[in-house]
């Protein structure tokens, strides 16, 4: 990990209607690091999410990704350019085999790699290996999300934002879901922006982390720092 950051987020702020659901919200991601997005339900946790992805649009303020501006691009220009996006519930198409759902994440990739690149994201993924010609319906939630991310990586991203991986999820598997985003951040030097409301969890495992109430950044700082901040815990963080 670097003190570069590779995604800047500078007073950004989106809207539906008269709803302003991200109100300048500033954040810098160091390249290789594993930063926490927390906050409540309505926070705008996903909001910022799709707006740094280009499928919802900023009102005003930038997203810079390594130093170029990013803000106004299409989703599909976002992908290309390296930002990729786990959203909430994983997106996993059930009708598909584990396969057919991973050839849809590489579809965005200039290369013409696919199979290389899908034989590397399966490797990452040993549970996902021997169902790979089965319906994606036959996975369990945990399998769900790993092919979730798997996909994500097909489209061979510099960052990975997710969006609550955690949601739905036993302890015992989310603990996993995060061991394994922590591990391929450390083999791969993959930036990961972890959206949670499992704060706890998601501070465990990150280095930094911001804290969002009612679209804006009410706390931010090192994840141990945050985690020891009993005021923000039990305002924001529910714990
Ligand atoms: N499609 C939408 N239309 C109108 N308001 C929305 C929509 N999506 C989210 N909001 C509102 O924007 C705010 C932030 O929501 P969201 O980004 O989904 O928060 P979080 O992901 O942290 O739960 C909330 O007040 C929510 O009600
Ligand atoms: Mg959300």
């Amino acid at each position: 990990m670097t003190d570069r950051p590779i995604l800047s987020v500078e007073e950004l702020s989106a809207s539906y209607g008269a709803v302003r659901a991200l109100d300048r919200v500033s954040l810098t991601v160091p390249a290789g690091g594993l930063c926490a997005v927390l906050g409540a339900n309505g926070a705008g946790k996903t909001t910022l999410l799709r707006t740094l992805t280009g499928l919802h649009p900023a009102a005003s303020g930038r997203v810079l990704l390594e130093g170029e501006d990013i803000t106004r691009l299409p989703a599909e220009k976002v992908i290309t350019r390296g930002l990729a996006h786990v959203p909430e519930g994983g997106g996993v198409i059930v009708e598909l085999t584990v396969e057919e759902n991973l050839r849809l994440g590489g579809l965005w990739r200039s290369d013409r790699r696919g199979k290389a690149a899908m034989d590397e994201v399966l490797e990452l993924f040993p549970p996902l290996v021997e169902r790979r010609r089965k319906s994606a319906s036959t996975l369990s939630g945990g399998e769900r999300q790993m092919l979730a991310i798997g996909r994500a990586l097909m489209a061979r991203p510099k960052v990975l934002l997710l969006d609550e991986p955690s949601l739905g999820l036993a302890p015992l598997i989310t603990k996993q879901i995060f061991a394994l985003l922590s591990d391929l951040r450390e083999r791969t030097g993959l930036t990961v922006v972890l959206v949670e409301q499992n704060a706890a969890g998601a501070l465990s495992v990150s280095e930094t982390g911001f804290v969002l109430n009612q679209g804006r950044v009410v706390a931010e700082g090192a994840s141990s720092d945050l985690l020891a901040d009993d005021r923000t815990r039990h305002a924001y963080l529910g714990f």
